[in-house]
């Protein structure tokens, strides 16, 4: 079966990603349309050999689309997804919009995608660029002996502010290199080059900031539990592309290194990096593969019932476009699409 398919925030850096990532995987396409904001109507853009003229996002444009890929702020998902479910499509949307609508399934395939067959409003949420590895990882292990906490903090790339990150990351880092004023951050919240930012997101209430407050949310959504305790500390460092995690996780009962090791090396999704080989995973082994990068597990010395691991992924590939790839592969191979 091929499906018409609109990708919509086409020219962002995560629609830009879901372009490439729907070739590489061949995903059976009948038609496919690109939309984005006004500013950006009339651009060109590259699918399969082809030029695309991107579309204005509006009403009209989702009539006849069965899979809607969306990759724009939370506010014009928030209008436009319901229009584009009204209209018979199945969207599958990267902002925060929806993840924590009981109605909207939050699916990473490789650990909950059976909550497919349970989309209520036409909206499939694609859950935050770290709770998507983090569950990636901690699902075979979950599996095993049952997570009970997990404290976690983040060096989070800087593509993750999008494209307007990356233009502050280029531009500072060139500067800096070569000991030049470096240019004041546009998207950042501080200087990034030579330094680390724990405060690159809104301040939530409770002292956690929105990043920490998902992370927190989502993965308990995901992995099915909301008794989950889960400590986040989320920071922003000077690598382009891909997030990395250190995660100590408690489970129920004591969980061997070894039978960790051995659970994460056939894991769906998972590369598992053995530091007895001398291998760790880096952000640089991470960006351009749609795989989890897991390694590092150590016993903490400080509680038989946990475990430490260090997990990369990249935050524009799993942590996004790929993962919204793969939850379309599913809706089709599924028969869930139309
Ligand atoms: N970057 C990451 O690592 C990451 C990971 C997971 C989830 N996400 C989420 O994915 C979404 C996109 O992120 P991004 O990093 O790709 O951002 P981005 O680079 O800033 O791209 C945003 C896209 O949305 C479009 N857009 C903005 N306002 C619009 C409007 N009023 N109507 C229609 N289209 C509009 C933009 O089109 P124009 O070019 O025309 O403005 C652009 O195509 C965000 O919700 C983000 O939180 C991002």
């Amino acid at each position: 079966m091929s499906v018409n398919v609109a990708v919509v925030g086409a020219t962002g850096a995560v629609g830009d990603l879901i372009r490439k990532v729907l070739q590489e995987r061949n995903f059976p396409i009948k038609s496919i349309k690109f939309l984005a904001s006004e500013k950006s109507a009339g651009k060109s853009v590259e699918f399969a050999g082809k030029q695309y003229t991107v579309e204005r996002i509006r009403p009209e444009a989702f009539a006849d689309t069965q899979i809607v890929l969306s990759s724009t702020p939370s506010s014009v998902s928030k209008q436009y997804s319901p229009i584009a479910a009204k209209a018979g499509a199945i969207v599958v949307d990267n902002s925060s919009a929806w993840r924590m609508d009981p109605d909207c399934p939050l699916v990473v395939p490789e650990v909950n995608a059976e909550q497919l067959h349970h989309i209520k409003k036409g909206i499939v949420a694609n859950p935050n660029c770290v709770a998507i590895p983090l569950c990636v990882a901690l699902k075979p292990l979950h599996d095993l002996a049952t997570v009970k906490r997990i404290v976690i903090s983040t060096y989070q790339s800087s593509s993750g502010k999008g494209a307007t990150g990356l233009t502050d990351f280029n531009a500072q880092v060139s500067a800096w290199a070569a000991g030049k004023p470096v240019p004041a951050p546009t998207a950042h919240r501080a200087q990034l080059a030579g330094n680390v930012i724990t405060l690159d997101w809104t301040l939530d209430p409770n002292g956690f900031t929105e990043e920490e407050n998902k992370v927190i949310n989502e993965t308990r959504k995901i992995l099915g539990d909301a008794t989950i305790g889960v400590c986040p500390t989320c920071v922003r460092v000077p690598v382009k592309v891909a997030h990395s995690e250190s995660i100590t996780v408690e489970f129920a009962r004591p969980l061997s290194v070894a039978d960790a090791k051995a659970a994460l090396a056939k894991a769906p999704g998972v590369v598992f990096m053995d530091e007895t080989k001398g291998e760790f995973p880096q952000p640089i082994h991470a960006e351009g593969s749609d795989h989890t990068f897991v390694g590092r597990v150590r016993q903490d010395p400080s509680n038989p019932n946990a475990l430490c691991l260090w997990v990369v992924a990249d935050n524009l590939r799993k942590g996004a476009a790929s993962n919204a790839v793969q939850c379309a592969e599913e809706l089709v191979k599924r028969g869930i699409v139309k």
